[in-house]
């Protein structure tokens, strides 16, 4: 059975950067509290009011990742998108993706895990690319948060996580001993309600009310000391769980990339498996939360740094609403 190598990625973030400085304008907070807090010092944010949405991030990832592959788009067989931020309710985010890149006839599969969306895509495309299913499976993380975010008091603590992006990896067979080792995928629902956006969906008729918009249900609530408690236990075991499938050690992690919530939950993720700086790869200083694109924007940047080399070992591990956690052994 062939291996699942990933062949090239991309990203794209929009214009406008937005400082923390900038954040005071809504929110009572401070570049100092956000920094020691989270190590966010900006993210970039789309134009309100312009429609942007991540199917257009996501087009301008796909087409930096096909660039870097040599690829056109008609070489691409399947997608699979991961958002929680879906351009409209319903479709999903991957064929407004497949629209506009002009593709009919392949499959759209979009995944609805938050921050560990990225790395469950992963799991299904391996797994189909190993079955021979599909041969080219461009997988993609898109976010637009900044659109959806309490401007009033109660939303600071949410709303200066968040940044917008997308992230995308195109996949395919190999059949020498490179590429996805394997994929561990883990969730506990009795974490569902301490981070979630409640409104919206068929728990309530109507759908969406005055009254739920006069209660802010319709905006992300957290409950953020139990997300990072969690975190922190969670994201370590999953890559306990990569590493001994594969008869790994923590000295053998070439690279670490978690998903980029909290920078603070990271280093702490880092101290608890012993990993040194040079093993572990960050970047939410500027980009704040992405969500399912934090982990293929930092593979973006970690390529492009030359921090990736052929044959060495890629941890990605991810941990978010849900709870979902996941993490993911690849020989680069
Ligand atoms: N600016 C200034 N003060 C703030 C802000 C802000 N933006 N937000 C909260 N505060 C205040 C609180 O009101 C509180 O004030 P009080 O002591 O007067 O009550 C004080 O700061 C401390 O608040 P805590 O919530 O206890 O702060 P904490 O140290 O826990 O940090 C944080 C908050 C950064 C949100 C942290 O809990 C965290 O990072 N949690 C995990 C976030 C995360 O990983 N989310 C998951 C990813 S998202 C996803 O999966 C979709």
């Amino acid at each position: 059975m062939p291996r699942t190598e990933i062949i090239s990625t991309g990203f794209h973030v929009p214009e406008q950067v937005v400082t923390n400085e900038e954040l005071t304008e809504w929110w009572d907070t401070s570049d100092e509290w956000i920094r020691e807090r989270t190590g966010i010092e900006q993210r970039y944010w789309v134009q309100k009011g312009s429609g942007e949405v991540g199917s257009d991030l996501a087009v301008r990832a796909t087409e930096q990742a096909l660039d870097r592959a040599g690829m056109d788009a008609s070489e691409i067989d399947c997608i699979v998108y991961a958002t929680l931020s879906p351009d409209v309710y319903f479709p999903g985010g991957g064929v407004f993706l497949q629209q506009k890149l002009g593709l009919k006839g392949i499959p759209a599969l979009d995944v609805r895990n938050q921050c560990t969306g990225f790395v469950y895509g992963l799991s299904v495309a391996d797994a189909w690319i190993r079955t021979g299913q599909y041969r080219r499976v461009l997988l993609v993380g898109a976010e637009v948060h900044s659109v959806g975010l309490d401007y009033g008091p109660a939303g600071r603590d949410v709303g200066v996580l968040f940044g917008d992006g997308a992230g995308a990896a195109i996949l395919g067979p190999t059949d020498d001993d490179r590429g996805v080792l394997s994929t561990h995928l883990f969730s506990d629902g009795r974490g569902a309600e301490k981070l979630w956006v409640e409104a919206g969906g068929a728990r309530h008729y109507p759908r969406l009310s005055h009254e739920a918009l006069d209660a802010g249900t319709h905006f992300p609530i957290m409950e953020g000391r139990e997300v990072f408690k969690n975190a922190v236990v969670r994201m370590p075991q999953s890559v306990q769980a990569a590493l001994e499938a594969n008869d790994l050690a923590v000295d053998d992690i070439d690279l670490l990339i978690a998903h980029q919530a909290n920078l603070r939950i990271n280093e702490m993720v880092a101290k608890k498996l012993g990993l040194r700086d040079d093993q572990v790869y960050n970047n939410i200083q500027r980009f704040g939360n992405t969500t399912a694109a934090t982990i293929p924007i930092a593979m973006h940047e970690a390529v492009e740094q030359g921090l990736l080399d052929r044959g060495d070992l890629l941890v990605l591990t991810a941990f978010g609403s849900g709870f979902t956690w996941a993490s993911a052994a690849i020989r680069w």
